[in-house]
């Protein structure tokens, strides 16, 4: 066995928010019983961090030193799909996931030197036997070799729905063309940002799940990790 061939694969899931990325993510790692990153959740961490600590997203030395060490920790959660997140060991999972959180994380998310800090943490999820990596520059960045790369996408409208459905089942009451906004605002923002932006992977396979259930894009992406002998 050459030395390359010992490095654990990576399977990378970008695209926009609420396009289902966590979903399709967590079931691969499932299906293939690899690790999982959601690095948006690490943003997220981030985000909430510096508000509970008053640092306005505008100290970047003070964002930079919060990032590279934050106590963060996750846990595998099998009924939430996904993992439980801990900052200094105090469940975290439900107030990383408000529309606010996920807005002051993609301010955070904004600044090179946040994205280089978090760098090393995200790669140390490469383990055997492989990683999905759940985010919007596991492919162009985090991961630049992953033999698959998925760029995952759906119109703005759709997301805003999904998102909605979520969020309503989880009891937070938000409106639909608040989402809409929201999600047209940070796809803007993560989208135009000089470092990292959100763009597909010249070698990402793109797929749009606008009208595709979740399952069909679960075996469409089997189907090429199968190509490549990943499953
Ligand atoms: O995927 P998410 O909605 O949990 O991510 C929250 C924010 O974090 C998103 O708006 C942009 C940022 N993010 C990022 O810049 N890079 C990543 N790899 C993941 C998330």
């Amino acid at each position: 066995m050459t030395k390359l061939e010992r490095i654990p694969p990576v399977i990378t899931i970008d695209g926009p928010g609420g396009a289902g990325k966590g979903t399709i993510s967590y079931l691969l790692a499932s299906r293939l019983k690899w690790h999982l990153l959601d690095s948006g959740a690490l943003y997220r961490v981030l985000a909430l961090a510096a508000e509970q600590q008053s640092i306005a997203n505008t100290d970047v030395s003070a964002l930079e030193r919060l990032a590279g060490g934050l106590n963060v920790s996750f846990q595998p959660d099998e009924g939430a799909l996904g993992a439980r997140v801990l900052l200094k060991g105090v469940d975290i999972s439900q107030a990383i996931r408000t529309e606010t959180c996920g807005n002051l994380a993609s301010q955070v998310a904004a600044i090179p030197r946040v994205r280089e800090a978090l760098l090393q943490r995200q790669r140390a999820f490469r383990k055997q036997p492989g990683l999905v990596a759940d985010g919007r520059d596991m492919g162009t960045v985090v991961f630049e070799d992953a033999p698959l790369k998925i760029f995952l996408t759906a119109s703005a409208e759709e997301r805003a729905k999904r998102r909605h459905n979520q969020l309503k089942d989880k009891g937070f009451d938000v409106s639909l063309r608040a989402l809409f906004d929201d999600i047209q605002k940070r796809d803007e923002r993560d989208a135009s940002r000089s470092a990292s932006p959100l763009i597909p992977a010249s070698d990402a396979i793109q797929l749009d799940s606008t009208d595709l259930s979740i399952e069909k894009v679960f075996d469409r992406v089997m189907v090429e990790a199968r190509k490549r002998a990943l499953a």
